[in-house]
C-alpha cells in the first residue's frame, strides 16, 4: 500500500494572533490545507490519503473539504499527536486499522502549510521510497551555512556545495520508520523533531530527491505574504 500523510496536527503559535490554526487559513481565497490536500488528490498512486489533525478541528476539516466539493473516499480525517513525530505515529495506527501493515507498505508524508510541492515531487518520493526505503527532499544550500553553538560566535563554514535545506516530502517504508522510533529513548524522541533525523541516527540510509525554491513551509505572517506572492507570479510547476 503507498499512503499519503498530511500533518495538520499543529497550531501555528509562530504565526501569531490568528482564529484558525494557520493550515485553515486562507490563501489566494481557499484555505492552504485544501491547495495541499488537492496537489496529493492528483497522485493515482496514494492507496489513501490521511490527513491529521487536533482534535478538535476533525469536524472543521470535514466541512471545508466538502465546501471545497473534495469527497474523495481514498481520504480520512484523523487525529494528531502532542508533535509532529506522534502526528505520524497516530497516521501509522490509523493506516493500521484498514489494513495490516506489511513489509512493503510506504508512506509519504507532508506538511499540510507547504502547499506549494508538485506532482513530480511526489512521484520522485514515491520511487524513491519503493526503491530504498526512506526519502528527504531537500534543495541545494543557496547561502553559505554558518555554525555557532553559542548564538555569538562563528564555529565553522561547511563547505556549500555539500549542504541543502530539507523540505517536505519524506518518505518510508512504515515498518522502518516505526522500528526505528519505537527504538528511541523517551529523551530521545523529544529532541528529534525530524523524523529522517531518526533514520540517520538509526545509521539507515535516506535519498535525497530534489524539491523547489518555492516549497516553502508557511510558518509566519511574512511567510503568507510571500506565499501570496507566489501564486500571483505565476512561477509554481505542475
Ligand atoms: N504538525 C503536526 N502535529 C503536531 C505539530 C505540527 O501535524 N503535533 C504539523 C503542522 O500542522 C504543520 C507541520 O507539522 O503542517 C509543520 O510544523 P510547524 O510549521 O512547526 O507547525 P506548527 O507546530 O503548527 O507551528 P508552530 O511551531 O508555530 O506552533
Amino acid at each position: 500500500m503507498i499512503y499519503a500523510g498530511i500533518l495538520a496536527g499543529g497550531i501555528g503559535s509562530r504565526m501569531g494572533n490568528v482564529p484558525l490554526p494557520k493550515q485553515f487559513l486562507d490563501l489566494d481565497e481557499k484555505p492552504i490545507i485544501i491547495h495541499t490536500v488537492e496537489k496529493f488528490l492528483l497522485t493515482s498512486e496514494f492507496d489513501k490519503i490521511f490527513i491529521a489533525t487536533p482534535q478538535k478541528w476533525i469536524l472543521h476539516t470535514k466541512d471545508i473539504l466538502q465546501k471545497h466539493q473534495i469527497n474523495d473516499d481514498r481520504i480520512e480525517v484523523v487525529q494528531g499527536g502532542s508533535d509532529r513525530n506522534e502526528t505520524i505515529m497516530n497516521i501509522i495506527k490509523e493506516a493500521e486499522k484498514v489494513h495490516p501493515i506489511t513489509d512493503e507498505d510506504v508512506i509519504v508524508t507532508h506538511d499540510a502549510v507547504r502547499p506549494f510541492l508538485t506532482h513530480r515531487i511526489i512521484k520522485d518520493n514515491i520511487d524513491g521510497v519503493l526503491a530504498h526505503g526512506a526519502v528527504d527532499t531537500v534543495i541545494s544550500a543557496t547561502d553559505t551555512i554558518i555554525t555557532s553553538q553559542d548564538g555569538q560566535r562563528v564555529q565553522s563554514i561547511p563547505v556549500r556545495s555539500e549542504m541543502y535545506q530539507g523540505q517536505m516530502p519524506q518518505s518510508f517504508n512504515i515498518e522502518l520508520l516505526r522500528n526505528s522510533y519505537d527504538a528511541l529513548s523517551v529523551e530521545d524522541k523529544e529532541i528529534l523533531t525530524d523524523a529522517c533525523k531518526i533514520l540517520v541516527v538509526a545509521n539507515k540510509k535516506v535519498e535525497l530527491v530534489m524539491g523547489e525554491m518555492y516549497n516553502i513551509k508557511i510558518t509566519t505572517p511574512y511567510d503568507l505574504k510571500v506565499a501570496n506572492s507566489i501564486i500571483k507570479g505565476g512561477v509554481l510547476g505542475d
